[in-house]
């Protein structure tokens, strides 16, 4: 059996991780070694074992596979010199810092398998899981972009607090707690009125803003919002806006950051991607220019059947409300995608909205998805 490191696997991916592949029964396949950061000689999740030291390449070089979810700074400490020692076994990563390195494949085989395959028979040994909201959106829409339909793409998010990682869930929660706390004598009262009520809550928000209640988000999130994740590019963007063109492109084999090379031009997306007070799902408002107009029931049917996972949910009130919000998807592998119609600019302009569990296509699944490919 392939021997596989598994590094990260306490942390909040690192264990939707490991739900997932004891789900699938992916243990029965691999001689797994369980590595840490922290906890070298503690106890290992299964098997007798005791935990492997992270740091120590010589354990790290033993392994046929090294699949983490430590994170970036992790992947910066590590990697290098494993490759510089000479390891040559398949690095399988969660965080973003390889991901646009020239021979890193962005993994999501539902959308390019045929790539994987290509990198594999090339000698690929990087494979990196895409950003959350890039990985989800394809899972909902690849097939737009399988059937070369897409002329352009706008995208708005609405980005859930995992994506900022565990304690930014429990800084929301706790912040959500906190502004109930200062007005609840007024909530219990059905007789006061409602705009002494909205006093206390944004007073109570002002006074946690930029104080250690939201020290995670750098802002209040808990009945507000963020216009902005990740880093300031200095030009205007957001990373994670900047993400959604270049990972989606790098992913399809387009554009001159696919592996290889590709004539193909890179598709346009841009948008904006905003933090909002959801837990673990990511939400986008998606509008195209398509490079013909297409019947919507065509296109309905094309994205039901780009997957297992893609669920087409009718543009109807009472099926939006039940079937796509984050409430519904969260915990589940369903992409839903709905609200699909033509938008009033014109028949080559669609609009839809899609949700995915950011923890699981997000970034779990398609790394345990390519631990697969590669040891069956
Ligand atoms: N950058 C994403 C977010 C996280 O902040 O929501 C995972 O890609």
């Amino acid at each position: 059996k392939p021997v596989v490191g598994m590094v990260g696997w306490r942390g909040m991916v690192g264990s939707v991780l490991m739900d997932r592949m004891r789900d699938e029964a992916d243990f029965d396949l691999i001689e797994p070694v369980f590595f840490s950061t922290s906890n070298a000689g503690g106890k290992a999740p299964m098997g007798e074992t005791p935990l492997a030291d992270a740091h120590d390449l010589e354990a790290l070089k033993r392994c046929d596979v090294i699949l983490t979810c430590q994170g970036g700074d992790y992947t910066g400490e590590v990697f290098a010199k494993l490759r510089a020692d000479g390891w040559d076994g398949h690095w399988i990563d969660a965080a973003s810092t390889l991901r646009m390195e020239k021979d890193a494949l962005i993994v999501l085989d539902p959308v390019n398998r045929p790539g994987i395959d290509r990198a594999l028979a090339a000698g690929n040994r990087t494979w990196v899981g895409g950003n959350c909201t890039v990985s989800c959106m394809l899972m909902g829409v690849g097939a737009l972009y399988k059937a070369g339909l897409v002329d352009w793409m706008v995208t708005q998010t609405y980005q859930a607090a995992s994506g900022g990682g565990a304690q930014h869930m429990r800084e929301l929660l706790t912040q959500y707690g906190a502004l109930n706390e200062a007005v609840r004598p007024l909530l219990d009262d059905p007789k006061s009125a409602i705009l002494d009520i909205d006093r206390g809550v944004i007073a109570r928000q002002r006074e946690m803003d930029g104080s250690e209640e939201s020290k995670q988000f750098g802002a209040v999130l808990g009945g507000s919002l963020i216009p902005w994740i990740d880093k300031d590019l200095g030009d205007g963007t957001s990373k994670e806006e900047w993400k959604g063109m270049a990972e989606t492109n790098k992913i399809l084999g387009l554009g001159p950051d696919a592996v290889g090379g590709s004539n193909d031009a890179a598709v346009p997306i841009d948008g904006f991607c905003v933090r909002v007070g959801a837990m673990r799902c990511h939400s986008q408002a998606l509008s195209f220019k398509l490079k013909r107009d297409v019947p919507l029931d065509e296109i309905e049917a094309m994205i039901a059947e780009d997957n297992d996972w893609v669920r087409v949910v009718p543009n109807e009130k009472e099926a939006t409300m039940r079937d796509l919000t984050p409430v519904a998807v969260t915990g589940t592998m369903t992409i839903p995608v709905g609200r699909i119609r033509k938008l009033a600019m014109g028949p080559d302009h669609l609009g839809a909205f899609t949700i995915g569990d950011q923890l699981l296509w997000g970034a779990a699944e398609p790394l345990r998805r390519m631990l697969r490919i590669l040891i069956e």
